[in-house]
């Protein structure tokens, strides 16, 4: 893999953990155009990358995880270049990230606004610091969330709440958050990257066959007209034709621990 042309964004793995570090702390790490198109090229290349078994995402300094989308960069949009913009961003980020095949966990290490909290709710799923502020501001702005906010916040907290929130332009700490729902764990920052590195390694010791097909027939649960119960009979069955599957339980009835070979 080469990283060496991302200006934006670190990117590093060791051990099958891949960390990707949002890296314009000047702009509180906003998503401007060429930042999307850099993660949406690290997503790609991570999933293509047989070595990696989880990936963190997170942004550089302690101040924000994403501060939203940059601002500077759509304010003299028209109606027609906005939707552009919202369409590519999903089709090649968002829903990217939330149907990878490899886990990825968000770590909020401080404020996830419009946009930034989008990135998060992408993600399978999300930890947060003790300092994190999260919120859906656009409607402060004139405008609505157009990265997924309107869809993923009432999956994961519920209507009531996505609309308060959306409505308010509010931000939330990240203990609401974790009431709400939102965010599975809160920690301080010092710890953040330990509890992820802990949960990674965790995740690590599965089957990745059986993660990626997992993460298919949750998804499915959240798609129109696709049942997402004939999803997991589907993806149930073709577990029994991996190689992990064949490991796992034999590893079981011999009394050890399984070494997955991951396909
Ligand atoms: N887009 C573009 N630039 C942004 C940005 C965004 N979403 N969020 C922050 N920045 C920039 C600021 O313009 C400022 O740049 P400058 O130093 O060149 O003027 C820099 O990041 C630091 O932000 P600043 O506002 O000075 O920090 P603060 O501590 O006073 O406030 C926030 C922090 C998060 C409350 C504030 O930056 C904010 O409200 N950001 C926008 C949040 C938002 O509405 N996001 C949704 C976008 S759809």
């Amino acid at each position: 893999m080469n990283f060496m042309n991302f200006e934006n964004i670190l990117v590093a793995s060791t051990n099958g953990l891949a960390t990707i570090i949002i890296n314009r702390p000047q702009k509180l790490n906003a998503l401007n155009r060429r930042t999307i198109h850099e993660l949406s090229t690290a997503f790609e290349s991570l999933e293509d990358d047989t070595t990696i078994n989880v990936i963190l995402i997170t942004g550089s300094g302690e101040k924000a995880f994403v501060a939203g989308a940059d601002i500077s960069e759509f304010a003299n949009f028209n109606g027609q270049e906005a939707e552009e913009l919202a369409r590519l961003g999903q089709e090649s980020l968002f829903n990217r990230i939330e149907n990878l095949s490899t886990p990825v966990i968000a770590l909020i290490n401080g404020f996830a606004l419009g946009g930034g909290l989008e990135l998060a709710m992408a993600c399978h799923f999300r930890i947060a610091s003790d300092t994190a502020k999260m919120g859906l501001p656009e409607v402060s702005l004139g405008v609505i969330p157009g990265y997924g906010g309107t869809q993923r916040l009432p999956q994961l907290v519920g209507k009531g709440k996505a609309m308060e929130l959306i409505m308010t332009a509010n931000m939330i700490s990240a203990e609401e958050a974790k009431q709400w729902g939102l965010v599975n764990y809160v920690v301080s920052s010092d710890e953040l990257m330990p509890l992820a590195e802990k949960l990674a390694s965790k995740i690590m010791r599965n089957s990745s066959v059986a993660i990626s097909a997992a993460i298919r027939a949750v998804n499915d649960n959240f798609k129109d007209g696709v049942d997402g119960f004939k999803t997991e009979i589907h993806e149930f069955g073709n577990c029994f034709e991996s190689d992990d599957f064949k490991e796992g339980t034999t590893a079981f009835l011999e009394k050890r621990k399984p070494n997955f070979p991951g396909k």
